[in-house]
């Protein structure tokens, strides 16, 4: 088995995707606030990766049942009814809910990558269940690590390496990129205590707009075993 990671800038080859499983991650915030949605009973998520779109999606739906969530510049678009902190994604938000989503970075990986065999949503809350999921497929493993607009955040690379630190758990053994590598040995540095996100720069940014519990919140590791799925373009 070969787990790569891969920092997403928009555009993933076909053939990297087509006999593939991929964990998409956006730890900070989106893939955790799947995650999360769905931990607290969310039925479906379809991730989109425009406003316009989700909105236009609501109206065709209707209202019922169904909730808009997303960010843009980390808060809440105007007229959503929830923004994309994983706080929001409460029971009383989304149980047995349609959630229309969109985010900056997230949706848009997620969105670019519905040609793969199997794509997983990773996150630290769900790293172990993510990683024991991959492994039992059985085919090999890619991380993408959503980034923020094309550029490679240190948030996913360790988020993607606790993924691989667990896979190493469960898969007898497998080969790695380097882009696995350095993930693996930055969240080994993280887990002792060696390496400060908080310095980063999409982690900063949040605690600028008064989001450090989000962040905080997001890299608690193994909190669910619930593993989001997406199949048809619709995470459950
Ligand atoms: C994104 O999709 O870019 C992020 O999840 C941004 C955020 O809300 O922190």
């Amino acid at each position: 088995m070969r787990v790569d990671v891969l920092n997403f800038t928009g555009k993933i080859p076909d053939n990297r995707l087509s006999d593939a499983t991929v964990i998409v991650v956006d730890v900070l915030r989106a893939t955790s606030s799947i995650v999360w949605a769905i931990r607290n009973g969310a039925e479906r998520i379809i991730p989109v990766t425009d406003p316009g779109t989700a909105v236009a999606m609501q109206l065709r739906l209707g209202n019922a049942e169904r909730v808009l969530a997303g960010e843009r510049g980390g808060v809440r678009i105007p007229g959503f009814d929830i923004g994309n902190s994983p706080m929001d994604f409460t029971e009383d938000a989304v149980k047995n809910k349609l959630v229309i989503m969109s985010t900056t970075n997230g949706t848009e990986a997620i969105c670019a990558v519905k040609s793969a065999k199997n794509v997983l949503i990773g996150s630290m809350l769900n790293r172990m269940a993510v990683a024991k999921r991959a492994v039992e497929i059985g085919r090999d493993i890619l991380i993408i690590c959503a980034g923020t607009e094309g550029q490679l955040s240190a948030d996913d690379m360790c988020a993607a390496g606790g993924i691989v630190d667990a896979v190493s758990q469960f898969a007898d053994e497998f080969s790695a990129n380097d882009a696995a590598l350095i993930a693996a040995l930055l969240y080994a540095g993280w887990k002792r205590g060696e390496a400060d996100l908080s310095v980063t720069m999409h982690y900063s940014r949040l605690i600028r707009l008064g989001f450090a519990r989000d962040a905080e919140f997001c890299f608690r590791e193994d909190q669910t075993d619930v593993v989001p799925q997406l199949v048809d373009g619709i995470i459950s």
